[in-house]
Order: structure tokens, then C-alpha cells, then sequence
């Protein structure tokens, strides 16, 4: 896995037009919930589409270590079944859960663990074991769990879940689906109605998926505009189909190149495109992107489109805060997108992106830096000053243990002067297995950096 393996230094050269029709693996985070909540359900859940990334590698063999049987596809159908232990059922676990690179696994599992009456030692990679826990700590244990751990609540953590669980109600103090969707995983296991309220909608993966299984999920506008999300406790969960869609946040790289070349004709089939997802696409919308979404339908209660993308020339423009939940990952992408863009494109409202596998507001900004690009960074905004032209490029990139830092600079690499290298591509696997074959397939030009 990505995390234990060596570093694979990449690097991508400018090439032509890209063009033609592929699927993107699937959405990471539904994949993630489809397991976890299959393991809760009683009886069988089949998954189709699922992403085998290593991030949801490690969510699989985590709900095995906890009671569930998961079975890993034949190469014929593909899909793979969850064989769930019903809410209440899960086992301590025999030994240390590893979550590799996933705060979302780490975060979503804590959930799940807390309020059930076992112990379980939870760790990462070095990225996870930097990342803050404590924004899910903090409400479970108003629930009734215990946890040992690092400074400020981080990796190793030791969970001692609560065989007397109560329901509590909570308002986010930051925009997090990861934090919401721990409290409400959590909320299952407990008697009553749970609620967690948000300033600022974020995905709704689990809600829909909890639903879709036979939870009741109630979400309510309050006077004040928030959103109360609330999961009535110990529901039957009865196996289901999941259809699971390709991301979104992984379909952005091959869209985004092939938006900055001129020519390109690119069609990417069924992404997801629930709204809590599409603010990168509003956006180069906005910038003068020539994308349009086809086909437009619902697979397992998912918004599904096929995404159709030709080359056209950006614009800068203003990406405003209260958009920022519905695209956090994709603020790195649209970072290269700006730098090739006529003008100032100006991100605010970015504190989060200092949280997540990386810096990623530090990562972006050295990155630029060392491809020529002009920008401004302050604590939560990033502003990048396009020329129109093709950037000068020829970066040495540091990743940082970081997929989306890896996959944006290559991404930037295809269309500079100068090839762009990565120190470290390996941790595009946990997310997107198969990007050097895709965007090759599509007409790029990345290869092994030690490859002439
Ligand atoms: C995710 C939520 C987001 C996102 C992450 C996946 C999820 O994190 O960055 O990649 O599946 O719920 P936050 O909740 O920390 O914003």
C-alpha cells in the first residue's frame, strides 16, 4: 500500500488535445459509507462501482477486523458484498485498526465505534497520525465514549466506546461532513434522536445512504438558516444494492486538463454530481469552461450525470466562501486551472484546507512557487494572478503524503513550458488507482521520473 511503499517520483510533460469517453473510479466517500453502513445492516449489501483505492482498502479490512464478512470481488461482476452484523453487533477488534492516509475512515469508524461497548486502538500513516481529532472527539464524548490519545486528540487513539450511550444535539463548529457523519453513525447505536446542526451544508452522503437502508433521517431548515440533521437511534438496518458513482472530486483532474487545452473533447461517465459536490464545476463554469452535464439521472439515490468537457480559454474569477464545502478537495486543481486562466482568481474562506492529508494551502502556494506562477496566500485565502499563457512550469514538487497535491501538479505539468515533477506519486492510489493509465489513455504524457 502507498503508505508503506517507496516513494515514486512522476512527472508530467506538455502534450496535445485531450480526448474521449472513461469512467474515473468510484466516489470515495460513498464508498467508504457503503461498507461501513453494509457492516450495520443485517443481511447482504452488494456494492457496485466501489473505488478500490487503498483509503477504502483500509475501511474494508476495519469492518472485518470489527465482525463483518466482506467479500472482495470475482473479476467477472466486480461487485463486492457485505455480510452486516446489525447495529449493536460489532466485535472488539483483536488488534490495532490501521486507517492508512483516510481521515474520513478514521473519523467515520470513531463514530461507529464510540457509542458500542468495545475498546479499539485507532492509527494512520504519518499524514492521518498529524491530522486533528478532536473536532470528533469532543461531541462523542458528550455522548458517553472515552478516548485516549495524543496532544489535541490525534492517531494512535484508543476508543473506549459506551455501553450507555446518549443522544446529543450539536452544531458544527466548522463545515465537516467527516465530523456530522461521525456523530450520526454514532447516533445509531443510541436511544432517541441525534442531531447535528450546520452553519454550512456539506455532503450529504450519509444521510442519503442511511436513508436508503431504512434509517429514519430528518433534515430541517432553523430560523436562522442552519440545517438540523437528525437520525432517530437503534433503526433496522436491512441489506441493500448500492450503486456507487465515479467521484467527482476525481473526475477534476482529467476535466480540468482537459479544459486548459484547446481542441480537447472529453466525456467522463456517471459522476456523481450531488449539489454538496459541484462547486469546482460551478466555478470553471464561471471561468468560461465549456462543460456541460448529459444524461442527467438518479442511480441509488445519487445524482448521476455524464460530464462533457472541450478546451476553451479561462478567465479569472471570485470563488466566494460559502462555496468552499461543496468543492474542499478541489481547491488545489482549481489553483493550476487559475494559473492558466486570464487574470486573478481569488479562493477565500480556505482554513480547512490546512487540515487535510496535507497543508494543502502551504502545498499549493510552494508548488506555484516553483513552477513560476504569481499568487498571493494569506491564513484562509489564495489568490492566483493567470497570465493566459501556459505557465513556465518545471517544478520539483514536494507531495507531502498528499494524492491531490500529486495529481494537481501533474495535472499542470500537461500543459507547461517546461515538465513538472512530483517527489512522490505513490499516494495517488489511495484515491484514484489507475490515473497514470487514464490521463495517458486520454493523450497525456506522465511518466516514471527516472524514465527518459
Ligand atoms: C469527506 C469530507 C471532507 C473531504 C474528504 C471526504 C467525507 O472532509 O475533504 O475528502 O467523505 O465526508 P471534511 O469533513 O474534513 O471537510
Amino acid at each position: 500500500m502507498s503508505s508503506s511503499s517507496s516513494p515514486r517520483s512522476l512527472r508530467a510533460a506538455a502534450s496535445g488535445v485531450l480526448s474521449g469517453t472513461v469512467r474515473v473510479p468510484g466516489d470515495k466517500s460513498i464508498s467508504h459509507r457503503a461498507l461501513m453502513i453494509g457492516a450495520l445492516a443485517v443481511g447482504e449489501t452488494e456494492i457496485s462501482g466501489l473505488l478500490e483505492g487503498d483509503d477504502v482498502r483500509h475501511t474494508a479490512a476495519a469492518m472485518e477486523a470489527l465482525g463483518a464478512t466482506v467479500l472482495r470481488p470475482d473479476s467477472a461482476s466486480g461487485l463486492w458484498r457485505v455480510r452486516g452484523v446489525g447495529i449493536g453487533g460489532l466485535a472488539e477488534p483483536a488488534s490495532v485498526l490501521d486507517m492508512g492516509n483516510s481521515g474520513t475512515a478514521a473519523r467515520l469508524l470513531i463514530g461507529v465505534v464510540a457509542c458500542h461497548p468495545i475498546t479499539a486502538v485507532f492509527t494512520g500513516d504519518a499524514s492521518l497520525n498529524k491530522r486533528p481529532m478532536a473536532r470528533v472527539t469532543g461531541p462523542l464524548e458528550r455522548m458517553g465514549a472515552s478516548f485516549v490519545g495524543r496532544k489535541g486528540g490525534r492517531l494512535p487513539l484508543t476508543v473506549i466506546g459506551t455501553d450507555h450511550p446518549v443522544p446529543i444535539d450539536y452544531r458544527l463548529p466548522v463545515a465537516s461532513a467527516q465530523v456530522k457523519s461521525a456523530i450520526l453513525l454514532a447516533g445509531l447505536n443510541t436511544p432517541g434522536v441525534t442531531t447535528v446542526i450546520e452553519t454550512h451544508p456539506t455532503r450529504d452522503h450519509s444521510e442519503l445512504m442511511l436513508r436508503h437502508f431504512g434509517a429514519e433521517v430528518t433534515t430541517t431548515t432553523l430560523p436562522d438558516g442552519a440545517l438540523a440533521v437528525s437520525v432517530t437511534g437503534q433503526p433496522e438496518l436491512t441489506g441493500r444494492r448500492v450503486l456507487v458513482p465515479a467521484d467527482p472530486s476525481s473526475a477534476a483532474f482529467p476535466a480540468v486538463a482537459a479544459c486548459l487545452r484547446p481542441g480537447s473533447d472529453l466525456t467522463l461517465t456517471a459522476v456523481g454530481i450531488n449539489p454538496r459536490r459541484t462547486g469546482l464545476y460551478i466555478t470553471l463554469k464561471d471561468m468560461g469552461a465549456d462543460l456541460s452535464f448529459e444524461n442527467v439521472r438518479t442511480e441509488a439515490g445519487e445524482p448521476v450525470a455524464d460530464l462533457r468537457i472541450r478546451g476553451s480559454a479561462l478567465k479569472g474569477v471570485d470563488v466566494p466562501p460559502e462555496r468552499a464545502p461543496s468543492m474542499i478537495d478541489e481547491y488545489p486543481i482549481l489553483a493550476m486551472a487559475a494559473a492558466c486562466a486570464t487574470g486573478t482568481t481569488r479562493m477565500f474562506g480556505l482554513a480547512e484546507l490546512r487540515v487535510k492529508e496535507s497543508d494543502r494551502l502551504a502545498m499549493v502556494a510552494t508548488g506555484l512557487e516553483a513552477c513560476g506562477v504569481a499568487f498571493e496566500a494569506g491564513a484562509e485565502h489564495l489568490f492566483v494572478h493567470g497570465t493566459g499563457k501556459a505557465p513556465r512550469g518545471g517544478g520539483f514538487i514536494t507531495t507531502a503524503m498528499d494524492h491531490r497535491i500529486a495529481m494537481s501538479f501533474l495535472v499542470l505539468g500537461g500543459v507547461a513550458q517546461e515538465p513538472v515533477t512530483v517527489d512522490d506519486g505513490s499516494f495517488i492510489d489511495t484515491s484514484f488507482p489507475g490515473f497514470i493509465d487514464l490521463m495517458n489513455g486520454l493523450g497525456a504524457k506522465i511518466s516514471e521520473a527516472g524514465d527518459a
